[in-house]
């Protein structure tokens, strides 16, 4: 029901905004909750009980998909249909097409949660849903892209705030790459062929692989930066120039990275060399827009004290800035050739997951959840305290395990003996690693236990308390 709740409620139209982040929260905890099975099945392999869809290599997609397309996805409609009427100052744009985004982008999750254990794939990494799912992704995603650039186009505010930029280029970049990639020959209901073949089919797989990271994981992720930070520290972006640079920088360079995903492969080798390059040029664009977000707070760092919806918010910038540096240095030829196959691509996948793309969304979500439901806070501010300190604690032990399990690995696979025979068998790097994967699984548990926690302080917000009129200051965030 889309009763006023609050000073904007009857302009704007935060029923879908509201959906979108109650699912971004049910489908967090649901996606660790697989990410904290496959971690403990690779610690125990029984754990899988001989059940063919209960296996390691079925669920760890369905993680991939829920966590990113679940969770993130959600989070990203949500927060990108807020800010896009805020900063236009107008309705949405199309409202029953919007809709159709909230129940088509559920179906297509629902469809990847029956169709990934029982084993349909097309077997390329994080595009693995088969083709008819891939329409229906590729209809709501052209939904998406009407509701939001309609939204921008009928706006009331002559300048477009950059927080759309970025949410617009991930927009568009996501159709295109959607769209290219899972081009493919049905060969009956739930089977395909695609329609590159050998290195072709490679270099586009990564092509998209990578920048399903650069604009699904980044670029929207940036646009909640730049509007939910300025929000919650009450302070101007620190540089408006700097984030128009930060922009084109950016969207600029991610495109031509992908290649560092196939570092000594069938590749010609100078496009490996284009790809190792750009990564590296991405240094600069990624770290301008981490110091752009947190130079924001300068002169109001005391409030890192005593908020711990900030605290969300500024340390997923000091693992943006982490995974934004190791990115670059794993692209390396050489560092590539001791990280790839390893550990290490996983800590480095959880540093910007967990730290970057989880807490910048529970940031995000802490900030946007009282305002939707007409309440003036969180139901718990200690419990919001307590989820900073799990996660925070349990993104460490993830990474820092999987940091020392990767180099541990990378360089007992390469350690030969004096007569060029192998020093370490395969299995003896497996029984290395099993102690470091049982510190993974803690880290999982400590993560999942936070989001678990805000799912219940989300439902009391929501359920419990008297309705107050939020006062929300401005619709536009001040910038210089
Ligand atoms: C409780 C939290 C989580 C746990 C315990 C967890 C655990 C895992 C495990 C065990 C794997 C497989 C690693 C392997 O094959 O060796 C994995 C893969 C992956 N996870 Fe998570 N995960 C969590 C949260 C997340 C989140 C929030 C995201 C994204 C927003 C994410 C994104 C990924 C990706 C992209 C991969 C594939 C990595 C690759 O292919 O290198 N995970 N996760
Ligand atoms: C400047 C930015 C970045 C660069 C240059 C970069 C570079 C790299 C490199 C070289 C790899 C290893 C490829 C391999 O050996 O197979 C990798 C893997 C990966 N990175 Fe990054 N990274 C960056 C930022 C990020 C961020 C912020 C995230 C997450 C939000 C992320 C997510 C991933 C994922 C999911 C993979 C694993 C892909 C797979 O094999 O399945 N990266 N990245």
């Amino acid at each position: 029901m889309d009763i006023p709740k609050n000073a904007d409620a009857a302009h704007y139209n935060d029923t879908i905004v509201r959906q979108f982040s109650i699912m971004a929260v049910v489908w967090g905890v649901v996606g660790m909750l697989v990410g904290v099975i496959i971690a403990a099945q690779l610690a125990w392999p029984e754990l899988n009980f001989g059940i063919p869809w209960l296996t390691y290599g079925r669920l760890r997609p369905l993680h991939t998909n829920a966590v990113i397309f679940a969770f993130g996805g959600s989070a990203l409609f949500a927060t990108s249909y807020y800010v896009v009427q805020r900063t236009c100052q107008v309705r949405l744009f199309a409202g029953p097409l919007a809709s159709f985004t909230f129940w088509g982008w559920q179906l297509v999750i629902l469809a990847a949660a029956i169709s990934l254990p029982l084993g349909y794939t097309q077997g390329k990494e994080y595009a693995e849903l088969e083709w008819p799912i891939d329409i229906l992704i590729a209809l709501v995603w052209v939904a998406y892209a009407i509701v939001f650039f309609g939204t921008v186009g009928i706006r009331k505010v002559r300048h477009i705030y950059v927080a759309n930029w970025f949410y617009g280029a991930f927009i568009l970049a996501v159709a295109v790459l959607h769209i290219v990639n899972s081009a493919a020959i049905p060969a009956g209901m739930m089977k395909s062929y695609s329609a590159y073949a050998g290195v072709q089919d490679a270099m586009v797989q990564w092509w998209y692989g990578h920048n399903a990271v650069g604009f699904f994981l980044t670029a929207g992720f940036l646009g909640m930066m730049y509007y939910f930070i300025p929000k919650q520290a009450g302070r101007p972006v620190y540089s408006y120039r700097l984030s128009i640079v930060h922009f084109w920088a950016l969207i600029f360079t991610y495109m031509w990275a992908g290649p560092h995903h196939l570092h000594y492969t069938a590749l010609p080798d100078w496009t490996q060399s284009v790809g190792m390059l750009f990564s590296l040029i991405l240094l600069a664009p990624s770290w301008g827009g981490m110091i752009n977000g947190i130079m924001t707070l300068s002169g109001a760092w005391h409030k890192l004290r005593d908020d711990p919806i900030l605290r969300f918010l500024i340390v997923s910038l000091s693992f943006y800035g982490m995974s934004t540096f190791e990115g670059p240095m794993m692209a390396i030829k050489t560092v590539n050739a001791l990280s790839h196959y390893t550990d290490w691509t996983v800590g480095h996948v959880h540093a910007g997951a967990l730290g970057w793309v989880g807490m910048i969304t529970m940031g995000s979500l802490y900030y946007l959840v009282p305002r939707l439901f007409g309440k003036d806070k969180m139901h718990s501010v200690k419990a919001i305290e307590v989820h900073f300190w799990l996660a925070t604690i349990g993104i460490v032990l993830y990474i820092a395990a999987m940091w020392i399990a990767g180099v541990m690995q990378g360089l007992m696979w390469r350690a030969v003996n004096a007569d060029g025979t192998l020093t370490y068998t395969f299995v003896e790097g497996v029984k290395a690693t099993y102690p470091f994967y049982v510190i993974r699984f803690t880290g999982g548990v400590l993560y999942l236990t936070g989001m678990v926690m805000m799912l219940w302080n989300v439902i009391m917000t929501v359920t419990s308390g008297r309705a107050v009129t939020v006062a929300i200051p401005s619709a536009q965030p001040a910038h210089a």
